[in-house]
């Protein structure tokens, strides 16, 4: 079992990209090399992949509604949050990405975000032209600024049917990213 991520909890967040059917392969082997999972999803990520798949493959439960909260007095959101080493979200959609760098918190996943004080590492994947669109790399830009880490999109042949950037990194080059973070 890998050291660097035995007993690290990282929170996934997965929205509503046709690639968050690859969050279940993350899921996987993150949980694998001994990293505590907890799936968070967008409800556009539930029209892509059915949360009993992270469920099973985390061994934890999915969140995705603010409103169906834990059993305890404090709200599950802020729990989740407070004891967060990482957010990673893969993958990110060019909305989720608007709202985290815009502060809006409309969800389960935008409102950890806000309330979490644990390092954000985001996998975008989208149409190309939405990746290259100004408000797109404003966003990208503002979270940078931010400290928070990306792991650039692949170029390549994309859902949509064109070919260009965009592409979710490799399942392989988001575990690897987040071996080296923290190993750190
Ligand atoms: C079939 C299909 C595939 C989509 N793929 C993407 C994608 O890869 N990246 C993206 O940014 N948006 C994609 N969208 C649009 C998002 O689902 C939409 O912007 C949604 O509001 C995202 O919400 P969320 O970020 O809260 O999940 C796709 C939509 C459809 C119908």
């Amino acid at each position: 079992m890998d050291s660097d991520l035995k007993g690290r909890t990282i929170l996934l967040g997965v929205t509503g990209s046709i690639a968050a059917y690859k969050a279940a392969d993350i899921t996987g082997r993150l949980t694998e090399a001994g990293a505590d999972i907890f799936p968070i999803m967008s409800a556009g990520a539930a029209n892509f992949i059915q949360p009993l798949t992270l469920q099973t493959l985390s061994k934890n439960p999915v969140a995705s509604d603010i409103w169906q909260e834990g059993v305890g007095w404090q709200p599950g959101h802020i729990e989740l949050a407070d004891r967060a080493d990482l957010l990673l979200v893969a993958p990110a959609t060019a909305h989720c990405i608007a709202q985290f760098a815009h502060g809006l918190a409309p969800d389960l996943l935008t409102s950890v975000h806000l309330a979490t004080p644990a390092p954000v590492i985001l996998a975008p994947a989208m149409n190309g032209k939405m990746l290259k669109h100004p408000a797109t790399q404003a966003n990208m830009a503002c979270l940078r600024g931010r400290g928070y880490r990306f792991i650039e999109p692949d170029t390549g042949m994309l859902a949509c049917g064109y070919e260009g950037p965009g592409k979710l990194a490799s399942v392989e080059a988001i575990v690897a990213r987040v071996r080296d973070f923290f190993r750190r």
